[in-house]
């Protein structure tokens, strides 16, 4: 087991696999890191499908494009879970309000997904695992990955998690400067344009010797994808599955 500085700073995602089960134990240590992860309220509004079916990884595979979810050894699925506080005040006559038709609520799901995804992630690279998050389960085909995993209304896709034995370990990516991540006391844009300068070319350099083999800016990239982006039909797929915004106040 890695010590916790190491296994935060040391991190990059992986996205090739051995093909090695992982022990049965060190599942075990991940899904507790899942369910001891911090909520809010303590509602523990998420849920997460595990999957290890090889037949079913290929099926997501082919909605999503991203192949470490067919050669990675688990793949989780976090979502957002309304329903399963539904399930409960349905059968002891509990009155609660439905916050995941307002903003605040749907951040709720989706925060508290996100910190258990990130705890599971923790653990899984302690152990010496690898793993990569896939945002495209929200994004590419949400509706058709939703009813392949059977989720019922009040939950919805948040991100998911590869994690397998890393056949190869990449370089880390080099991050922005720190000073456009922390702010002391008060925001301040001082500085910006120069560190966002200076951080265009270090990955442009970074994407020279590493997979793209090509000085791509960081700012051409990030270009690229606000463009897709836009036109994402999140709101849309969140609706169908019974969140919203429409009971925020001020909402007509
Ligand atoms: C919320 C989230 C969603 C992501 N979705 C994907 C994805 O669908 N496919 C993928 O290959 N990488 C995905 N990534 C990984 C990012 O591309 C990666 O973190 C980023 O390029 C920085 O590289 P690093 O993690 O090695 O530092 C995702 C990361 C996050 C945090």
């Amino acid at each position: 087991m890695k010590n916790i500085v190491e296994t935060i700073l040391d991190r990059r995602s992986v996205r090739r696999y051995e093909r090695q089960e992982i022990e049965p134990e060190k599942k075990q240590l991940i899904y507790d890191a899942i369910t001891t992860s911090p909520t809010s309220h303590n509602g523990q509004q998420f849920s997460v499908i595990a999957i290890e079916d090889q037949e079913l990884k290929e099926k997501i595979y082919e909605l999503t494009k991203q192949k470490q979810i067919k050669t990675c050894s688990l793949f989780l699925v976090f979502c957002s879970d309304y329903h399963k506080m539904d399930v409960f005040a349905q059968a002891k006559g509990l009155d609660l309000q439905p916050i995941h038709q307002t903003l605040d609520g749907v951040l709720v799901g989706a925060i508290d997904a996100t910190i258990a995804m990130s705890n599971a992630r923790i653990m899984a690279e302690g152990l010496g695992l690898g793993c990569c998050c896939i945002g495209y389960i929200r994004t590419a085909a949400p509706e058709e990955l939703s009813k392949l995993l059977n989720l019922p209304q009040g939950v919805a896709l948040v991100c998911g998690l590869t994690i397998g034995y890393p056949r190869e370990i990449p370089d880390i990516r080099p991050k922005q400067d720190r000073s456009l991540f922390i702010h002391h006391n008060q925001y301040s844009d001082e500085g910006m344009v120069e560190q966002f300068e200076k951080y265009d070319d270090v990955i442009g350099r970074h994407n020279e010797t590493h997979t793209l083999a090509k000085y791509i800016k960081w700012s051409e990239q990030m270009e690229k994808y606000y463009e897709e982006s836009i036109n994402k039909h999140t709101l849309q797929y969140y609706q169908g599955q019974g969140f919203g915004v429409d009971k925020e106040p001020g909402i007509k």
